[in-house]
């Protein structure tokens, strides 16, 4: 069933670049973004004002980089909310606003019950959902199907991946209907997404690399992830990760607030996942991670293929194949998954069950 791999989560880590195939191949045409299998008009992508991104947990840190994609590439303001917090808001969204609803299992109560009042105020509900014919894909006026197949590992990772996938999938379909780009610009776009499952296969070589660098963060009490942009919120999920199978305190902060008094908790040794894929705030991010440095923190940082920057910044850099800024989310999410479970794994714990929390949480 784990075929030939201890855990269901390492299984589920290594299956990325085939359900990537398999979520993105089926809806391209000519090189082109085409959901008309799924029978989505265009329309709800031409009219809206305003996207509404509605998740949990990880899906939801998913809608982060979702979020930053497409106000970079089709300038439209986009919120992501937190399902739980959503649902007892006062919304501010009415037809004009597109929601996109993201899950896993498609039985979140809380997500379901924010897309309930998304309807209720006359939205048109767009969910990315892996588990067929689900409450959420039931209840939404259109359904885009991540193809993850099961997963099994209480954390996600495959799920993850293949949200990101179609979130970038609806970025390029938008920036075309809503003629933001050519289609030249937006062929190159799923040309370079199209080569995010290659990518992660390179970042598998870095197996034994992240082991030995997750075999010193096993000793950590606390550990923090930092980055800008995009970075940060690739930093969320892979704290994210981290604790909820290694059971270590971590948290992600956006590397300019730490000296608004986060930079008090760095002593010597503490581990800091330093995030600097983004070529706008390259500079800044690393100045902050000098400043950790400077208090002797242990800094792991992950930086694009050739990136300049001197070795008395780090203590281990891990490099991703990658020129297009947009697209380093694919690598990086694979090197902290993988940093979180050799880090469980250090510690003999059980990552496919961890202690406390269900696959699926159906209650309030
Ligand atoms: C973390 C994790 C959770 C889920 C969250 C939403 O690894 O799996 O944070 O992402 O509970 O679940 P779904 O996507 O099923 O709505």
């Amino acid at each position: 069933q784990k075929g030939g791999y201890p855990h269901f989560m390492l299984k589920e880590i290594h299956e990325q670049p085939e359900v990537f195939r398999k979520t993105i191949r089926p809806r391209l045409n000519n090189g082109l973004p085409d959901f008309s299998q799924e029978s989505i008009p265009d329309d709800i992508f031409r009219e809206c004002t305003h996207i509404q991104v509605i998740a949990c947990g990880t899906a939801m840190y998913a809608g982060m980089v979702g979020r930053a994609i497409m106000e970079k590439e089709l300038r439209i303001p986009v919120t992501v909310s937190i399902a739980s917090e959503f649902r007892y808001d006062t919304p501010l969204m009415d037809q004009h606003t597109l929601v996109i609803v993201v899950s896993q299992s498609g039985e979140t109560i809380d997500t379901l019950a924010a897309l309930r009042l998304a309807k209720e105020c006359g939205c048109k509900v767009l969910s990315i959902v892996n588990v067929k014919g689900s409450s959420i894909a039931r209840e939404s006026d259109y359904v885009l199907y991540t193809h993850a197949g099961p997963e099994i590992a209480v954390a996600s990772t495959k799920a993850y991946m293949v949200q990101l996938a179609v979130l970038y999938l609806i970025t390029a379909r938008m920036a075309l209907v809503r003629k933001k780009d050519s289609e030249e610009a937006v062929r190159a776009f799923i040309t370079s997404l199209e080569k995010a499952p290659d990518m992660i296969e390179q970042i598998m070589a870095l197996d034994e690399t992240i082991r030995k660098q997750a075999e010193k963060l096993a000793f950590a009490h606390d550990a923090f992830y930092i980055g800008r942009g995009m970075d940060y919120a690739f930093s969320l999920e892979g704290a994210l990760k981290l604790k909820e199978i290694s059971y270590i305190h971590a948290e992600a902060y956006a590397a300019g607030e730490l000296k608004h008094g986060t930079i008090a908790l760095i002593e010597p040794g503490v581990p800091v996942i330093a995030l600097a894929t983004q070529d706008k705030i390259f500079a800044k991010t690393i100045s902050n991670i000098r400043e950790v440095k400077a208090r002797d923190a242990y800094v792991i940082l992950i930086t694009k293929e050739g990136a300049d920057v001197s070795d008395d910044v780090y203590d281990i850099h891990l490099e991703i194949p990658i020129e297009d800024d947009r697209f380093t989310v694919f690598p990086c999410a694979v090197i902290l998954q993988l940093l979180a479970y050799y880090t469980a794994y250090a510690k003999g714990y059980d990552m496919d069950k961890p202690r406390n929390l269900a696959k699926s949480v159906t209650v309030e």
